[in-house]
């Protein structure tokens, strides 16, 4: 009840040392808190790279590797690479690639200094990464740089219910019946706090697209799920 979010300055640290934590259960916490609705969202994002199906993609904060995985499917003679700074997260990714050779990349690194080039990637995508970075404007910043001029970043994650009673509602669930129900079924899981305290500082959608346009992306589109509560931005390098 009374969980606080860490400090900016600690965020990094705290942020990889829970995912290196959780990172055995994460597929079964995201299945729980989502519904398992997270898979559709997933397609959804791989389907709005648009990318042909020799691009060249970074998934950034790929964790398990879900999305990388997708990505990789959908581009069959492009090549795919996912970027974690969590072993934990990064070891079940590769375990996933040893068992199902989806031909994914796994590369360890800080989503605020990207270890590639500038005008790497013809798509970039992130699920649930964003709102974790120490410093989002900078995050966004690096991921212009090796995006290739046309390229997208599409990225998914919480968003704000804007229908008073509905977004009551939610913020009920989140706060109080998701973490409860949730630390019975993982013992120990801070996650299950951070989750919703996390959200509560991130940009709602029309903040983070106006953010994303003054970073320097010419075109930002979003798409709401499940009133608002999951939102998907799609944003075009000029
Ligand atoms: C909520 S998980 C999402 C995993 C996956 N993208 C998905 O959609 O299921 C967030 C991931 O972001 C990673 N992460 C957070 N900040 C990062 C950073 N600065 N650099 C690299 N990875 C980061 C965490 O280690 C974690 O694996």
């Amino acid at each position: 009840m009374n969980y606080k979010l860490p400090d900016p300055e600690q965020k990094s640290q705290y942020v990889q040392s829970k995912f290196t934590e959780i990172a055995p259960k994460y597929d079964r916490f995201n299945d729980f808190i989502t519904l398992g609705m997270h898979r559709y969202w997933k397609r959804f994002v791989v389907r709005q790279t648009g990318v042909p199906i020799d691009g060249i993609c970074l998934d950034l904060c790929c964790g398990t590797g879900d999305i990388a995985e997708r990505m990789k499917e959908a581009l069959p003679h492009g090549k795919v690479y996912g970027l974690d700074f969590s072993k934990g997260m990064l070891s079940i990714a590769q375990e996933r690639e040893r068992l199902h050779h989806k031909g994914v990349f796994y590369v360890q690194g800080d989503a605020m200094r990207i270890p590639f080039p500038e005008d790497s990637f013809d798509a970039i995508t992130v699920g649930y990464g964003l709102r974790n970075v120490r410093n989002l404007n900078e995050c966004i910043q690096d991921i212009l740089r090796v995006l290739k001029p046309g390229g997208v970043l599409v990225s998914l994650d919480v968003g704000k219910i804007r229908l008073p009673v509905f977004s009551e509602i939610s913020q009920f669930l989140f706060f109080k019946v998701i973490p409860m129900i949730g630390k019975r079924l993982l013992p120990d899981q801070d996650m299950f706090d951070y989750l919703p305290h996390s959200s509560i500082s991130y940009p709602d959608q029309e903040t983070l697209k106006r953010l994303l346009l003054h970073s320097g992306f010419k075109q930002v589109d979003y798409y709401d799920f499940f009133l608002g509560a999951s939102t998907i931005h799609v944003a075009y390098k000029p």
